[in-house]
């Protein structure tokens, strides 16, 4: 399987994709002498939830050096302060919808809100990140013949009318809708990535992430397992949109980041999906937080938000089979590392405990 797709060679889920030139020089920063680290990684977006775990993974390797370039949208200085003034790492703050210049090997490019509220807010702001965000991504790719990497994510797929959404599902997107700006902005940045690769031989990596959830995740920004643990311990009830009855799958961070290195260091340019297939209905979700903290709460059903997809869950086999990821840690494993998190940063210590 991994073969079929090699290294900056044609792609991949329809076998359409040929690149017409070779890729461009990389930069020479790279054969230099006086260049101590083996790999100068650009990450956007890395001051985020997942970007900043990233960072973290990328960081424990003495060989690579890490910049970050983040307008602090919605993430923050804090969840890099471990970083900050060491001698390979890096911080700018940058709007990727402004070109930036900076020599680098490889961009991991996740910089765009990632939950509704945020990229609601402001869905003009949401296009323009995704796509002239990703253009301005691509054009340095290409100026200093760096691979990139697209978190792309799987509201491409849609309100799906396939389940569980293969990568060569084409999905069922609303272009007209309040979520659009961020659907068919993913969709729009993953056209891009392929034709850059196309005609101009941009060395391309597509994520499809789905659901993601653990520590760092902010606190009320309208997700659904944020949401829940942040009102259980405020002992609120949890709120289940209707019907309850829609599903999602949930990956662990960890989980996320190592198939997101995976992806980039192996020879697919995907799009591929990496997210966690365990499939839980919102009521099932909420009686798990429940029962982890506190089994007294009540379950609140609420009005649902306008294209809400009815069911997600990944098929993970391209992931499993090319990069030879799969996600290890369960919903129950992670659920606690989270409560964790969310008690030291809203100062809820748990019961019996000084
Ligand atoms: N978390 C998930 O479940 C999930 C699912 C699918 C896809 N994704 C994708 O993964 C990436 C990271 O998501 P996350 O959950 O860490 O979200 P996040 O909101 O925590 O992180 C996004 C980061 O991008 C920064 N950013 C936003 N707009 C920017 C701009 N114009 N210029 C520079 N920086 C900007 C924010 O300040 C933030 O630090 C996003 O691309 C998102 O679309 C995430």
């Amino acid at each position: 399987m991994a073969t079929k797709e090699a290294t900056n060679g044609s792609n991949t889920t329809n076998g359409e994709c040929k690149i017409t030139r070779p890729p461009p020089t990389p930069s020479p920063l790279r054969f230099s002498k006086f260049f101590q680290a083996n790999l100068r990684i650009l990450v956007t977006g890395g001051a985020g939830f997942i970007g900043s775990h990233l960072v973290d993974k990328l960081m424990e390797n003495e060989k690579n050096e890490v910049i970050v370039a983040d307008n602090y949208f919605t993430g923050s200085k804090d969840n890099l302060k471990k970083w900050i003034g060491h001698p390979r790492f890096e911080l700018i703050r940058h709007d990727v919808t402004e070109p930036l210049l900076v020599e680098v090997d490889q961009i991991y490019h996740l910089a765009c809100p990632a939950s509704p509220i945020f990229y609601k807010y402001n869905p003009v702001k949401t296009i323009k990140t995704n796509v002239m965000g990703t253009m301005n991504m691509l054009g340095l790719a290409k100026r200093v013949g760096a691979r990139i990497l697209l978190t792309s994510t799987s509201e491409v797929y849609g309100d799906p009318l396939e389940h569980p959404q293969t990568e060569e599902y084409w999905g069922n997107v609303n272009p007209i809708g309040v979520r659009s700006c961020y659907d068919e902005g993913k969709r729009v940045a993953e056209t891009l990535m392929f034709d850059y690769h196309r005609q101009h031989g941009i060395e391309i990596r597509i994520a499809r992430i789905f659901n993601t959830y653990g520590p760092r995740m902010n606190i009320d920004d309208g997700r659904v397992v944020s949401n829940f643990i942040a009102q259980a311990l405020r002992g609120e009830p949890l709120t289940v949109q209707k019907p309850g009855t829609q599903t999602r799958s949930f990956c662990y961070v960890s989980d996320m980041v190592n198939g997101l290195i995976k992806l980039m260091e192996g020879p697919s340019t995907g799009p591929i999906n990496i997210g966690n297939p365990g499939e839980f209905t919102m009521l099932e979700l909420a009686e798990n937080v429940k029962e982890l903290i506190n089994p007294e709460i009540e379950l609140k059903m609420v009005e649902n938000t306008p294209d809400d997809p009815r069911q997600r869950k990944p098929n993970i086999t391209k992931a499993k089979e090319i990069l030879g990821w799969e996600p290890k840690v369960t919903l129950r494993e992670g659920l606690p590392l989270m409560e964790e998190d969310f008690r030291q940063r809203l100062a809820i210590p748990k019961k019996g405990a000084i």
